[in-house]
């Protein structure tokens, strides 16, 4: 049977009772199109998308153009699957006017089903906006990439009370807002415990511990592909870079020994035409 798409009040209803959802990120059609044959009901386009795909140092650099870019692919592969598309630091951090024209780009353009912002109370009017605007927001606290420099490098947010019932109280605020669901990154598992239990709309977690609504991870991660650093939260399910080594190696030893192309993978010609040109 083939997928149907989750909506958005169907991952509050999911919340209810008491089910699990799993989002995944993806940045090509590819991808997208082999996720959308699975159980993963999100996935997001994240801009994580600047650090896996495009070789940058950090999220930071990553703008609304390559976003789009890579947006539009992840929607024509997965017509199947609710489609998150992250909007890039700079993007709604100018004026909430600009906010809500990058958010429309990303719908109208990207074709996403709603986006993903980051920051708690300080963005509640941010949101609320884009909210109104007629675009559900997915909100995004706890360790938030784009202000690394403010936090003072990756480090698990929420560690002491106060810190940890500021992140309730960004979280009650989003809420507040109009946003229909949060990424909580890099939190201790209490905290997002906390978190869960006193929202009514659905938390995802990312290094946020079991007690979420939702987890979420970044494919490239999971897949054993990116390994210029692995996370403490990433759990590897397959190790695609072993594979995809080993079969290149295969190809240059068949190239160098003359075993590949045989003549299976060759095309052959009619004899007549053959001693014509030899
Ligand atoms: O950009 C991204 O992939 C993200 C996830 C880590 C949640 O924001």
């Amino acid at each position: 049977m083939e997928k149907k798409k989750v909506t958005i009040p169907q991952l509050k209803e999911l919340k209810q009772q008491g089910k699990r959802f799993k989002m995944v990120t993806a940045y090509d059609y590819l991808l997208a199109s082999v996720i959308d044959k699975s159980p993963i009901e999100l996935i997001l386009v994240g801009d994580s998308l600047g650090m896996v795909v495009l070789g940058y140092d950090s999220t930071v650099s990553v703008t609304m153009d390559d976003m789009l870019h890579h947006i539009k692919p992840v929607v024509k592969g997965a017509p199947n699957t609710l489609i998150i598309g992250d909007m890039p630091f700079g993007s709604y951090n100018v004026s909430i006017n600009e906010a809500i024209v990058n958010a429309n780009r990303i719908m109208k353009e990207g074709g996403a089903d709603c986006v993903k912002l980051e920051g708690g109370a300080v963005m509640v009017e941010t949101v609320r906006a884009i909210v109104n605007a007629g675009i559900p927001v997915m909100g995004h606290i706890g360790l938030t990439p784009q202000t690394v420099s403010q936090l003072g490098g990756f480090k698990v947010q929420g560690k002491d009370a106060d810190a940890a019932l500021k992140l309730l109280h960004d979280a009650q605020k989003l809420e507040e807002a109009g946003a229909f669901s949060i990424v909580m990154e890099c939190v201790p598992a209490p905290v997002t415990k906390l978190v869960t239990e006193n929202l009514s709309i659905p938390i995802i977690g990312i290094g946020a511990g079991p007690h979420c609504d939702g987890q979420v991870l970044v494919t490239q991660d999971m897949l054993g592909m990116f390994d210029r650093f692995v996370p403490k939260f990433v759990k590897q399910y397959g190790n695609l870079n072993g594979i995809i080594m080993e079969a290149l190696q295969k190809y240059a030893t068949e190239v160098d020994s003359g075993e590949f192309p045989g003549p299976e993978h060759s095309f052959a010609m009619k004899e007549e035409v053959l001693k014509k040109l030899y």
